[in-house]
């Protein structure tokens, strides 16, 4: 089979290194992709948020069998229905599906109307009456625009003038743009041992009437060692979460998954493709974050070489809608990956900077803002590349990214150098 990606990240080149692996894919393609995907795809240079374009595309190329669409944007505008009325088949969920990403407000009704376990939340689209809300409930509160703002639309308020301050920022300045026309203020959620908590991302393929579990992850999305400064689209991630059990594998399947697709589809929004569950532990069990349509970045990197199933095999299960005939495997171990940033990140920063690249060992580079000019590998974005290391504890894992990612280069990198670490003595 042929296999167009969309997206142009990490998380797509991680989904093509996986699909390289199928004995059934042929050729890859990635719309529009980045250095490292045109090593393994043929990079396409078509607006995936054009849905027209993306169209016309999909028909002047019949020999494209099967869509991979991994962004939330053009999730959220409905490129997998465009694909599939012109007859191509897709993995990912359909627009009236892709909401429960794109809207909070959406998500947080849906959890409360089927008793889905996550903070208390209420929502506005009126700013004065936000405010009173803001004021009668005090700090510490949690405000998130209501739409898709890159992963920054959330502030965590731990007094009443940062809530103040925050509400006037989303609603009023429109900071985040249209996505703050409406706001979710949520009761701040505490984790059992960590300040903000203990957080693992769950990914998982579900088919509308089955939902697997992917193996388990940890982001770190703050810019800075120790979890200090900014707020990123993350700075690295490990696999598997070290305070997963089986128990709580159940609990989540019973109390969350299970009922968000049957949540899904009883709303007439039947949920196909990877539905990412961000979770918190509390000391009321585990809890809803957010609920992501896709794949995470960097999740991806770190999951996706820990499975020992062809994806494609199970991309297609999904589409078909026999996820429950199939066996998902993974590999025993662990894996991380250390994103390699440039200086500057999450604000401005300089792009066109060559890369030099030196021994990896066994790691792979996993690129995100890379591009080729002159032949040369250059940075083209904020996060650049993530060095991919798998050993058989997290411990070894680490090493072998972090003795990787030590002989990359360009002028003004940096890398959080605790990726994984937070959790080892946990
Ligand atoms: P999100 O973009 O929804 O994942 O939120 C970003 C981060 O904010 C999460 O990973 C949590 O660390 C934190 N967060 C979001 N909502 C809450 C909440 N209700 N209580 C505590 N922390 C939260
Ligand atoms: N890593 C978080 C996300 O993909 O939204």
């Amino acid at each position: 089979m042929n296999v167009l990606v969309i997206g142009n990240g990490g998380r797509e080149h991680a989904i093509l290194l996986a699909l390289k692996k199928s004995k059934r894919v042929e050729k890859l393609y990635c719309m529009k992709g980045n250095a490292g995907t045109a090593e393994i795809a043929e990079n396409v240079d078509v607006d995936y948020m054009n849905a027209e374009a993306v169209k016309k595309f999909a028909l002047e190329h019949p020999e494209i069998d099967y869509y991979v669409v991994a962004p939330d944007d053009p999730l959220a505008i409905g490129i997998v229905d465009e694909l599939e009325s012109v007859g191509k088949r897709c993995f990912g969920p359909r627009k009236n599906a892709a909401i429960i990403e794109a809207s909070k407000a959406f998500s947080k009704n849906l959890m409360h109307k089927y008793g889905i376990p996550t903070a208390e939340a209420r929502t506005f689209d009126d700013y004065d009456k936000a405010l009173s809300y803001v004021r009668e409930k005090g700090a510490p509160l949690v405000l998130k625009a209501d739409g898709l703002a890159l992963g920054k639309g959330v502030l965590i308020c731990d007094t009443l003038k940062q809530a103040e301050e925050g509400l006037k920022e989303i609603m009023l300045d429109k900071s985040f743009g249209q996505a703050g026309n409406v706001v979710v203020i949520e009761e701040k959620m505490q984790g059992l041992k960590y300040n903000p908590g203990e957080e693992v991302s769950v990914l998982a393929f579900t088919d509308g009437k089955a939902i697997v579990p992917m193996i388990t992850s940890c982001d770190h999305k703050r810019a800075g060692d120790g979890d200090e400064g900014l707020n990123t689209g993350g700075m690295g991630t490990f696999s598997p979460c070290p305070f997963w059990t089986e128990e709580l594998e159940k609990e989540v399947l019973e109390k969350i998954m299970i009922p968000t697709m049957n949540a899904m589809n009883a709303e007439g929004r039947t949920f196909k493709g990877c539905l990412y569950f961000g979770l918190m532990r509390t000391d009321k069990g585990m809890k809803v974050v957010e609920y992501n349509s896709r794949f995470g970045d960097p999740e991806t990197q770190v999951v996706l070489p820990m499975l020992k199933t062809d994806l494609l095999d199970i991309f297609e299960a999904v589409t078909d809608e026999r996820l429950s005939d199939i066996k998902i495997e993974w590999e025993s171990g662990a894996c991380v990956c250390v994103v390699l940033a440039s200086g500057g990140y999450p604000l401005s920063y300089a792009k066109g900077k060559e890369i030099t690249v030196g021994d990896l060992g066994d790691a792979v580079l996993v690129h995100a803002g890379t591009a080729l000019k002159d032949g040369k590998l250059v940075t083209n974005g904020g996060r650049v590349l993530g060095v991919v290391a798998k050993g058989k504890n997290l411990e070894e894992a680490r090493l072998k990214a972090y003795n990787a990612a030590e002989n990359v280069s360009w002028e003004n990198m940096h890398y959080r150098k605790d990726i994984g670490i937070k959790y080892r003595k946990g």
